[in-house]
């Protein structure tokens, strides 16, 4: 991370959040649980979605232009909710903005590490986290004993994105990805995409119970706290209702993504809007 002059970010500064989609829904959900007075930027990158089947270049631009436009708000810390981006654009990020800037990829790592027994551990993401292989890079960094099995699951994103939750559809292609996983007799599954928590009840239950399932949503949420407890920023005080603390921006179909984010986010989130992220 660039040089930081902490004494000027404010606990009572929002917090950016940002995914391709509806999948960061899930890391809010749980930043929202564990550290409630806080107040959020959520950005959805719903025009241009998916992510996991682009290039690193053209991931890192899209995230550029999420962090600038994040930081018009004056966000105190951003959470690059989405793997993919955290895979392939977090370290530029970080060069680039001076503020704290934490991804998901690093704490889903970690609570695997931890979680594994027979030190199988599998990991589900896009096409795009699979070929960083960052997974494997950070688990074996915490232990190098274990072996990580990545299978892209391309499929998934979009049928998520379509509402497509609990589906036939969505049920046969996870029995066709996660079949060889089932094969190789993995202990631990880490959902590496933000959007996959959505089909946790899909995926559990063909993994069957023998396989614990990795949702890196919380670690990140208990980093993320942690870290303002360090930095002296964490909120204390309710913003209050009516001071607009969730706020949700998308690229495209601000109504859809409203249904979605309410029926993931049960706080009644009463708007979303669309703006053009391509002026940032
Ligand atoms: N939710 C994202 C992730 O965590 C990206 C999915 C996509 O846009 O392909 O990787």
């Amino acid at each position: 991370m660039s040089q930081q002059n902490d004494s000027k970010l404010h606990s009572d500064a929002p917090i950016g959040v940002f995914d391709s989609g509806v999948g960061g829904l899930t890391v809010a959900r749980e930043i929202m649980r564990q550290i409630p007075n806080e107040k959020i930027i959520y950005f959805g990158d719903t025009a241009r979605v998916p992510y996991g089947s682009k290039s690193r270049d053209t991931i890192t631009r899209f995230s550029k232009q999420i962090v600038r436009f994040l930081q018009t708000f004056e966000v105190k810390t951003i959470v690059v909710a989405c793997n993919t981006a955290s895979a392939y654009a977090l370290d530029e990020l970080e060069r680039e903005i001076d503020i704290p800037i934490i991804g998901v990829v690093k704490p889903g790592a970690k609570t695997a590490s931890e979680v594994t027994t027979n030190g199988r551990i599998g990991v589900i993401a896009t096409e795009a986290t699979i070929g960083s292989q960052i997974y494997t890079k950070y688990i074996k960094e915490l232990n190098k004993d274990v072996t990580i099995y990545g299978k892209a699951c391309p499929l998934f994103c979009p049928l998520i994105e379509e509402g497509l939750w609990q589906d036939p559809v969505t049920d046969e292609i996870a029995r066709r990805y996660l079949s060889e996983l089932i094969d190789i007799d993995i202990d631990t599954l880490i959902l590496g995409c933000t959007h996959y928590p959505l089909i946790r009840s899909t995926l559990g239950r063909i993994m069957g119970d023998s396989v614990t399932l990795v949702n890196p949503a919380y670690e990140t949420a208990r980093e993320l706290k942690e870290m303002l407890e360090e930095k002296g920023i964490l909120n204390q005080e309710h913003p209050g209702l009516g001071a607009n603390q969730y706020q949700f921006f998308v690229s495209d179909g601000a109504e859809k993504f409203k249904s979605f984010a309410n029926s993931i986010i049960k706080y009644g989130i009463l708007s979303a809007k669309t703006i053009n992220i391509e002026e940032y």
